[in-house]
């Protein structure tokens, strides 16, 4: 048997282990990083890292993992076969600059997103190419495979896209960028822009756009639910595609796909959406992290060819957002250029 792929964690917040330990009833999904790692046996957890080391220290017990540090430099002097960065979003690119910098792993695998500016994520490609390291942002609905099943669908051009629209909350810098990353993979990106409203969220202290992704044959209108207040009310993350002979819904979180059908209504000759009868199956999501750690293991033993949440992906997502920002400002709909 292969030995086993030794990891290590830097930041140990939510993502990173937080969301698997606090899980409310009997969900058996992972959805964190030490949870896949430590599900999959090809895997040996083997650091932790966090500035705040009392965080560590209660990670490293929680996750029986190797060691604590409350010092990334012991990280980055070291060797990992794959480190995962789950900092917050403004520490992404140092960190993973520094990893980088040192040939400190074979494999990152980052949380989105993967920097905050167009520059950052090229330097950031740039160096992992020099240092022949694999980077993987970690948009997870890319590893599922009830997405993939969409996307095809979405790609034979038949039946045909009609619409697109989706929900998000808390931020375009925070979650609008896996909204906008999810429709990039669905229906790849976008000739042009529109935003044409925002609101401030105050529990991320940015603001929530409303915009118009516009392809050849159809559009994907994005909205929020946030308002201008701090008041929370839940989580949403819906994409909602209604096709020429069928309306797909992976609904609320992401959970599950709902399929109507056209069918005969109550009167002659019209046609409508079954709504009495929607098809529902769950999607991968609940397991998406752990199917992100396969692929991971198969690019880091070079079994597989890296070309999944690469950081191209990243450069195009970025190109949306700063288009959103500049319409948004601008009061007009921003074409997009040629993908990076
Ligand atoms: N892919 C997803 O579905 C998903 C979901 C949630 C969060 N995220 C992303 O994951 C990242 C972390 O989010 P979270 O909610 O887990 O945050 P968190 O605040 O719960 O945890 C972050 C941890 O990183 C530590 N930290 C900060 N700077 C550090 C540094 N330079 N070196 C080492 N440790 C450092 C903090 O002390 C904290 O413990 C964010 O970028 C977020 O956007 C992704």
């Amino acid at each position: 048997m292969n030995r086993k792929l030794s990891a290590a964690i830097i930041g140990a917040g939510r993502i990173a282990g937080g969301y698997d330990t606090e899980k409310i009833g009997s969900d058996a999904g992972v959805y964190t990083h030490a949870g896949a790692y430590t599900r999959d046996e090809r895997f040996v957890l083997r650091t932790v890292c966090d500035l705040d080391g009392s965080q560590a220290e209660s990670f490293r017990k929680q996750w029986n993992i190797g060691s604590a540090t409350s010092h990334p430099e012991e990280i980055y002097t070291d060797y990992h076969d794959v480190i995962s960065v789950c900092t917050p979003d403004t520490a992404h690119f140092e960190v993973i600059r520094n990893i980088l910098e040192h040939g400190a792993c074979r494999t990152i695998f980052a949380e989105k997103p993967l920097a905050t500016t167009r520059d950052e994520i090229a330097h950031l490609r740039r160096l992992a190419e020099e240092h022949g390291v694999n980077l993987v942002v970690d948009y997870q609905r890319r590893f599922d495979n009830r997405h993939a099943r969409v996307r095809d669908l979405i790609s034979r051009g038949r039946p045909g896209l009609l619409a697109v629209n989706a929900f998000y909350m808390k931020g375009l810098e925070h979650n609008g960028v896996a909204l906008v990353d999810t429709l990039t993979y669905l229906c790849g990106p976008p000739d042009a822009v529109l935003a044409y409203n925002r609101v401030f969220n105050s529990t991320v202290g940015e603001y929530s756009y409303d915009f118009i992704l516009f392809f050849e044959r159809f559009n994907a209108t994005v909205r929020t639910i946030d308002t201008d207040s701090s008041e929370y009310h839940y989580h949403i993350f819906e994409v909602d595609l209604l096709f020429s002979d069928r309306r797909m819904t992976i609904n609320d979180n992401s959970r599950t796909l709902e399929q109507r059908m056209v069918g005969e209504y109550a009167y002659g000759g019209v046609k409508a959406l079954d709504d009495k009868n929607p098809l529902r199956e769950d999607t991968g999501y609940r397991f998406a992290l752990p199917a992100a750690v396969d692929y991971i293991y198969e690019i880091t033993v070079n079994n597989k060819v890296h070309d999944r949440n690469t950081p191209e992906s990243s450069l195009i997502d970025r190109a949306i957002l700063d288009a959103i920002l500049l319409s948004y400002e601008n009061k007009t709909k921003i074409p997009m250029g040629a993908p990076v």
